[in-house]
């Protein structure tokens, strides 16, 4: 399409500028990728400070730039993540207004708060702390295809593997027992599967309050647990914790729980699913990662900008602030779209270009800045365990089926992966 025309055709559809910025308020567009990418695509080129009105949603400017959204995440004394760190309907922000919020984790604040609260687990998601993780993950790993290998040669990769691995890993992490697992495992995907009929316990607000109580019953309990029997997991550091002499209250204390146990949960199992879905999809690219094993860290990194997991985060304006040649006003707020930004052309050289030795490599799949993923380094350490571990085992994998991914405007990636493989045992 020649520059300057405001909309985009993909078949047989056009799109207008005006509603490519619906694409960020309907949770169908991410669950369609040639539609998102074509719509993203479109606001980079023609308004890359973008502000959408959806239906059903208080404004918001969508920012799609690479450039754009690295500079508002660097200042964060002007955009701040409070008091919108998430985009909700607009029935969520009234609820939110007029009860505060549910959870009150590391995204839901803002220094000094937030300084003292990441401070408390900071030490312990160093790679030096991390370093000693190293072979459980590994022999995590090892469970994690032996049991593929015990499927008889056909799975859904994204339901029966990618999902597993990570929540025992943060799971075994938090130290709670393998008996709760599934329970947690179902809690985190009515969490964050609340827009997907296959996923959430229902459609109503009520449902993900309900979700909500039951985290705080299993984690309040677990509290006191800690509290009365420390031990050396991350649930006993986080429990007894302390900031200016005092406790987190039983709020910051649980809502570190539910952002360990989510944070770390479905964005690693869209990370997996997806990466190996795009190995699937460029065998040239498998071949060269299975020939050179050495590239295991940049293909890492790629797969993780290649579905880039969480589709955004939000922040507010405390001051006016022109980026571009466009005013954002005290008050209003940015959506940062990530999966736009990690396929810049100003920012990646051929960004379609799905490349697993692609270096350098800036995505932004993790954020920056103060509030830059805290689990990035145990994300790649786990992506890294799993493929050294399965992709020298397969003789050979291919789609069983038709992939599917999930409807969402937050955090996803497929639901639905069916591989048919011969795996040595
Ligand atoms: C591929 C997997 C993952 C992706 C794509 C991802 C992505 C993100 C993103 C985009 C943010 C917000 C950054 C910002 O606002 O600038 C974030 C924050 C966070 N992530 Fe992750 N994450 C992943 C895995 C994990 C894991 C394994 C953990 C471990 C517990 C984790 C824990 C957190 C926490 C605690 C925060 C809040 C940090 C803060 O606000 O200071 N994440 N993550």
């Amino acid at each position: 399409m020649a520059p300057g025309i405001r909309s985009s055709t993909i078949g047989s559809m056009t799109m207008t500028v005006h509603e490519a910025g619906f694409a960020f308020v309907d949770p169908t567009a991410y669950a369609d990728e040639p539609r998102f990418e074509a719509a993203t695509a479109l606001l980079r080129r023609e308004s890359p400070v973008h502000w959408v009105e959806g239906p059903g949603f208080n404004p918001f400017w969508a920012i799609t730039r690479h450039a754009d959204i690295f500079e508002i995440e660097t200042k964060h004394q002007i955009f701040l993540n409070e008091p919108r760190p998430v985009l909700g309907t607009a029935a969520d922000d009234q609820r939110r207004k007029e009860h505060g919020d549910m959870l009150r984790t590391l995204i839901h604040v803002d220094d000094p708060e937030h300084r003292q609260l990441r401070g408390v687990t900071a030490d312990w998601f160093l790679p030096k702390s991390l370093a000693t993780l190293d072979t459980r993950l590994a022999g995590l790993a090892k469970a994690t295809v032996d049991r593929m290998a015990g499927l008889g040669g056909e799975c859904d990769f994204a339901r029966d593997v990618a999902i597993q691995m990570p929540l025992n890993v943060i799971l075994a992490i938090l130290g709670l027992p393998e008996s709760d697992y599934p329970r947690m495992l179902r809690l985190t995907q009515e969490l964050f599967g609340a827009a997907d009929e296959d996923l959430r316990r229902g459609g109503s607000p009520e449902d993900i309050v309900a979700v909500v109580q039951d985290f705080f019953t299993y984690f309040t309990a677990l509290t006191e647990h800690r509290r009365a029997h420390p031990t050396d997991d991350l649930a006993s550091v986080v429990a007894n914790a302390t900031i200016d002499g005092e406790p987190l209250t039983m709020m910051q204390t649980i809502s570190y729980y539910v952002i360990a146990a989510t944070a770390g949960h479905d964005t690693t199992a869209s990370a997996m699913a997806g990466g190996l879905h795009a190995l699937l999809e460029h065998p040239d690219q498998l071949e060269r990662l299975r020939n050179d094993p050495t590239l295991m860290n940049t293909a890492v990194d790629e797969m993780i900008r290649w579905v880039t997991p969480v589709k955004h985060f939000m922040r507010t304006a405390t001051v006016d602030y022109t980026l571009r040649d466009t005013t954002i006003e005290a008050g209003q707020s940015v959506l940062l779209s990530y999966p736009s930004g990690n396929r810049d052309e100003d920012a990646f050289v051929d960004p379609f270009r799905f490349d697993v030795g692609r270096t350098p490599n800036k995505h932004l799949s993790f954020g920056f800045g103060v509030h830059y993923c805290l689990g990035a380094m145990l994300a790649r350490m786990e992506l890294k365990a799993l493929f050294t571990e399965l992709l020298p085992r397969l003789d050979s994998i291919e789609l069983a089926g038709e992939p599917a991914l999930m409807k969402t405007i937050f955090v996803g990636g497929l639901k639905r992966l069916p591989v048919r493989y011969e795996l040595r045992a």
